[in-house]
């Protein structure tokens, strides 16, 4: 056996694991494609035709790097939320702006704190930079901020990680409740808030972000209601020392001209995006009610899918979700228990949410008992 290349102890140390697998790669497992994709959160309404229009333009010039400094869109941003170019940093989607915190300010053996079965792509950067997560259970289906307030104090750790709304369950806190969360943080703790689904949440879970305050770093996405997620782009705000710490360690044409060009459009085009969060809040009550009718519960959710009860435990969920892959349909589900009693299902399109309701009532019927 070779042992070449010799890795560092810590790669050596770690699992080989991916955070999702992806669906194309069921699919060549299965050996046929899905007939319903609806389960990683992606925008099933399209992309602003603005924003179309923009992409294919910068194809034109695709033989050119793109800006390092993505000055136009970072302008964009800035203006948006009324904070300097120098407190913007844009990266190939929220997962990879994570894996440079993990690296800016985690050494091997240093406490990271988190949701036990919040978003596993955070987990995975902390583990690949040598951090030690301490997981704090959800309360009632929601992140619980005095437990990870408890955890962050007793740990002392340096890095804390908060979705709002979160993913997979879909709820939320309102911003009073993280304010205050982020009013109690110790000055040495670094708050990575991840509002990815922020645009499809209340208003009340809404607050401006405020770039002073050294303890956040705020990420968001074109994942989501933008509905690129195949381009890759998204961005944080935070003060400029933050923001020029991850500026010496990030990939300087890590985000590409076409991601660039269309998030810029997206941007403009608050029409489309306000009918993308319509049509997605229509969804959601749709899931509700087809849960409601079936006799299962589901989870309240400020983003672009529902959680749904399946009525009994882990191993039940994931026989209902192994059914539901072997009929086409792509769902996920939480990772570990009390959560894991759920599938996760995104909002489709009419026709993508009629077709999973028809296939999801049958499979629910043959695996029979609820509790
Ligand atoms: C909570 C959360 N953060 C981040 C992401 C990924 O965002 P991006 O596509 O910008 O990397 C997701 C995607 O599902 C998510 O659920």
């Amino acid at each position: 056996m070779t042992t070449a290349p010799r890795f560092t102890t810590l790669v050596d140390s770690l699992p080989s694991t991916i955070p999702f697998v992806g669906p194309e790669t069921l699919e060549r497992q299965r050996g046929e494609a899905f007939q319903v994709r609806v389960g990683a959160n992606e925008s099933a309404f399209g992309v602003s035709p603005k924003a179309v229009e923009a992409m294919w333009e910068a194809v034109a010039n695709i033989a050119w790097y793109n800006d390092p400094e993505a000055y136009d869109l970072r302008n964009a941003i800035a203006a948006r939320h009324g904070v300097s170019l120098d407190e913007v940093l844009l990266g190939a989607g929220i997962d990879e702006m994570l894996g440079n915190v993990v690296r800016m300010v985690i050494e091997p053996g240093m406490p990271v704190v988190t949701s036990l079965g919040a978003y596993p792509t955070f987990n995975y950067h902390v583990a690949g930079f040598g951090g030690v997560l301490e997981a704090v259970p959800y309360r009632d289906d929601r992140i619980d901020l005095e437990a990870l307030l408890d955890a962050v104090r007793r740990t002392e750790a340096r890095l804390v990680y908060l979705a709002n709304p979160d993913n997979p369950m879909g709820t939320w806190h309102d911003a009073a409740q993280v304010r205050a969360f982020i009013d109690e943080l110790p000055e040495s703790t670094l708050l990575v808030l991840d509002e990815a689904y922020i645009e499809f949440a209340p208003a009340s879970a809404v607050f401006p972000i405020d770039a002073d305050d050294p303890r956040v770093i705020r990420m968001r996405t074109f994942s989501k209601a933008h509905g690129m997620a195949g381009a890759r782009i998204g961005y944080a705000i935070a003060p400029s020392r933050t923001i020029g710490g991850l500026g010496r360690i990030r990939n300087h044409f890590g985000v590409n001209r076409i991601a660039q060009a269309g998030a810029l459009a997206s941007l403009g085009d608050a029409e489309f995006i306000a009918s993308v969060v319509d049509e997605v809040a229509r969804g959601r009550n749709e899931y509700h009610t087809l849960a409601r009718r079936l006799g299962l519960a589901s989870v309240p959710s400020a983003t672009n899918f529902v959680a749904i009860d399946a009525g009994g435990d882990g191993d039940h969920a994931r026989a209902l979700l192994a059914r539901l892959q072997d009929e086409g349909v792509f769902v996920r589900m939480p990772g570990v228990a009390p959560l894991d009693r759920c599938i996760r299902v995104t909002v489709g399109t009419a026709g993508e949410r009629a077709l999973f309701a028809r296939i999801f009532e049958a499979v629910v019927n043959e695996t029979g008992e609820k509790p």
